[in-house]
């Protein structure tokens, strides 16, 4: 045998030996991917995932700061593999639950929207999400033992309507970037990008994203650490880090221009007070009153030939709109910048996502007054996250941002047309 056949037969068999692995890696999803849906009339963004044996659709609203997935189990779950997690077990422990009644663990689910807890039971059942190939969902793919917790009716309240509990994304074992990413083996990514309608999305793995018009949402990211914020005081979790994603904004200007404020309130102190983190049940950004103050100032003396009008709640600033021109990004008004780790690394709100448009006649800057000490001093709101993409690397603990995608000609509107 010359050594140029000998090469080729050692080709074939590697090539032998090696398709069996290639075709059991393809059966692994690349990513998996979830619908989201503006609620227009509780400004929620809403989802849905498939549970339990029969699946059934069960429709979620998005917590990005949640820590578990549950549901409401007094109303109409019925499931033939429910099975619930005694007390010490693995997936109770995964799960940080530490009360235990009758032998099975519970936890408290969380209603951000109500402020509302109770307690409720550790559960295991068959879930059910899409895969994508990052252009198209594909097959569906299940996770046998997903861990999630029973709430009740009651704790309902506020929620969209036809949503029967939360989708927990936050930086818990249990939520389900973590639960997806171990089950299938995926990055420990997600990303977010949130529509102003009923096609935006959340997708775990990697990218790329191709929006509708075949754009990769994720080509120019920048990238920002993300904190752990070591003080949780949301019931039932209270002396454990929270699971909440927090950035490190260190100032913010107006039209290039630094806004004065106090820069204690940008960091985190001992109690976990202060600080920036991103929220999707807020659907305005949330400022600390001086904060709010400093800034509205300084985005009207940007745009001195602009009349204010009567503010209309729960905006305290608004604008007269004849005043306002408008472009493909939204109406002209001075740019917001949130400045991050240094003076190159820039969140930058356009007027697309800082303005709010009231009825025929005032534009209002939408963001509002979160009063004296509340806990975080800037709650980024749902408003501002809107075709901007986000990418959540729990992995390496950083963020990945978009400018606004109109400046792409593209947008956080996906084809959810299933290639399966
Ligand atoms: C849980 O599963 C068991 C065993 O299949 C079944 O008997 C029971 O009815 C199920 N409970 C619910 C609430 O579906
Ligand atoms: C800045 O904020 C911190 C934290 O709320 C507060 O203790 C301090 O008094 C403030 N400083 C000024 C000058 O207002
Ligand atoms: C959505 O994807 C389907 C399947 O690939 C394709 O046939 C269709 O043209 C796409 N829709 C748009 C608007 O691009």
């Amino acid at each position: 045998m010359s050594v140029a056949q000998s090469f080729l037969l050692l080709c074939s068999l590697l090539i032998f030996s090696l398709s069996p692995i290639t075709a059991q890696t393809s059966l692994r999803p690349k990513a998996l991917v979830l619908r989201v849906a503006k609620d227009t009339a509780t400004l929620q963004y809403v989802t849905q995932i498939k549970q339990r044996t029969p699946l059934v659709p069960v429709k979620l609203t998005v917590h990005l700061g949640g820590n578990i997935l549950w549901v409401d189990c007094e109303k109409g779950y019925v499931s033939s593999t429910n099975k619930t997690a005694r007390c010490g077990s693995a997936q109770c422990n995964l799960a940080n639950a530490k009360a235990c009644g009758g032998g099975i663990c519970g936890a408290g689910p969380d209603n951000p929207i109500s402020n509302t807890g109770t307690h409720g039971d550790i559960r295991i059942d068959v879930l059910s999400i899409q895969s994508t190939d990052g252009r198209n969902p594909g097959r569906a793919v299940t996770v046998p033992n997903f861990i999630f917790l029973c709430g009740s009716e009651f704790v309902l309240q506020g929620l969209a309507s036809g949503v029967v509990g939360i989708a927990g994304l936050g930086r818990s074992k249990v939520a389900l970037p973590s639960q997806l990413a171990a089950a299938f083996s995926l990055k420990r990514k997600f990303a977010l990008c949130l529509s102003p309608f009923d096609d935006g999305a959340i997708v775990f793995g990697d990218g790329p994203y191709y929006d509708l018009n075949n754009f990769d949402v994720s080509k120019n990211l920048k990238y920002t650490p993300l904190f752990i914020n070591k003080v949780n005081t949301a019931s039932g979790f209270l002396g454990e880090p929270s699971v909440e994603y927090f950035i490190g904004v260190t100032s913010v200007h107006v039209n290039g221009k630094a806004v004065p404020l106090n820069k204690t309130l940008l960091s985190i102190d001992n109690e976990g007070v202060g600080g920036t983190k991103i929220s999707t049940v807020n659907p305005y950004t949330v400022l600390e009153t001086s904060i709010y103050k400093a800034l509205v100032q300084a985005f009207a003396s940007a745009m001195p030939k602009v009349a204010r009008v009567a503010p209309v709640a729960p905006f305290g600033a608004c604008f007269r709109l004849q005043d306002i021109g408008f472009t493909r990004i939204g109406p002209v008004v001075p740019q917001i910048d949130l400045v991050l780790q240094n003076k190159n690394v820039v969140w930058t709100i356009h007027g697309q996502n800082s303005m709010v448009q009231i009825g025929g006649d005032a534009l209002c800057l939408g963001f509002v007054d979160g009063g004296v000490n509340p806990r975080t001093s800037i709650v980024i709101g749902a408003r501002q996250l809107e075709n901007y993409l986000l990418q959540f690397d729990l992995a390496t603990s950083r963020l990945g941002f978009s400018d606004s995608l109109l400046f792409e000609r593209a947008t956080c509107t996906f084809n959810f047309t299933s290639i399966a």
